[in-house]
């Protein structure tokens, strides 16, 4: 089995297992401990920018627009992707996100809106669609789990398959954050979170650029230990 297939079996039996618990609980209501709410809050304010930006995209859009979410998670980009008239293909490579996410559409009514799919995206993009397939293609704090050759091949991947927007993040490269993360290894071990890998800029650039992609605008989230870039790129 090679490197980059192991990696994601290890990611796919983390966020099937300790990882769903660990997410889940992130992505939903209850009580958490400070670093983790710093997570959560940053999160939900990468989503919110999102959301806005898809906002201001959607007039452009035709009448019935398609939408990727590439490891889905929970739901929580599904839902905002839905509720704005996108028929959204949700893909998560762990089960039980895959049933979290259905039952949480299930729950407000616009589960005919989302198809769901569970497995590798890269899999699944390769069997089933053409490039350009989507108008919209989301894929939020997933490339953050993979180090950059899987970085490169999967968001080339995922730029293939938009005709029109991408919207990703990634963990841009920082020295202190690098400490961070280090310094996070230390933590009690139910407060530690997954390696996060992180990304030089030039290389995301280098990577869109190469699939016939534009940066339009990015955003650093940063709360606590939340470190993202968020960033739209346009064909
Ligand atoms: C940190 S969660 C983010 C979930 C969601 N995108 C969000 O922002 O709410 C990362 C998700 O990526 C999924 N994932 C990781 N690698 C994947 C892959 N190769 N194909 C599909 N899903 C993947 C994990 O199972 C997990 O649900």
């Amino acid at each position: 089995m090679s490197e980059a297939v192991q990696h994601k079996d290890r990611l796919r039996l983390y966020f099937d297992g300790i990882g769903f618990e660990r997410w889940s609980a992130i992505y939903g209501q209850e009580q958490l401990s400070p670093i983790r709410r710093s997570i959560r809050d940053g999160h939900a304010a990468m989503i919110g920018q999102a959301a806005s930006w898809l906002e201001e995209r959607r007039a452009g859009f035709p009448n019935q627009p398609m939408a990727l979410d590439a490891g889905c998670g929970t739901g929580l980009f599904t839902i905002v992707l839905a509720k704005r008239g996108f028929r959204v293909t949700a893909v998560d490579i762990a089960p039980q996100m895959v049933a979290a996410a259905q039952c949480f559409v299930q729950e407000l009514g616009i589960d005919s809106e989302v198809e769901f799919a569970t497995g590798d995206l890269e899999t699944i993009a390769n069997a089933q669609n053409a490039p350009g397939a989507y108008d919209v293609v989301c894929c939020f704090d997933v490339l953050i789990h993979y180090p950059q050759s899987d970085f490169v091949r999967l968001c080339t991947q995922l730029a293939t398959l938009s005709r029109n927007t991408l919207l990703l993040t990634y963990a841009p490269f920082n020295p202190l954050l690098a400490a961070m993360h280090r310094l996070g290894r230390y933590f009690p071990k139910n407060h530690r979170h997954t390696d996060i890998q992180m990304i030089p800029d030039h290389v995301v650039e280098q990577t869109l650029a190469a699939a016939g992609m534009q940066i339009q605008r990015h955003s650093r989230v940063s709360k606590g230990f939340y470190h993202v870039t968020l960033l739209e790129a346009t064909r």
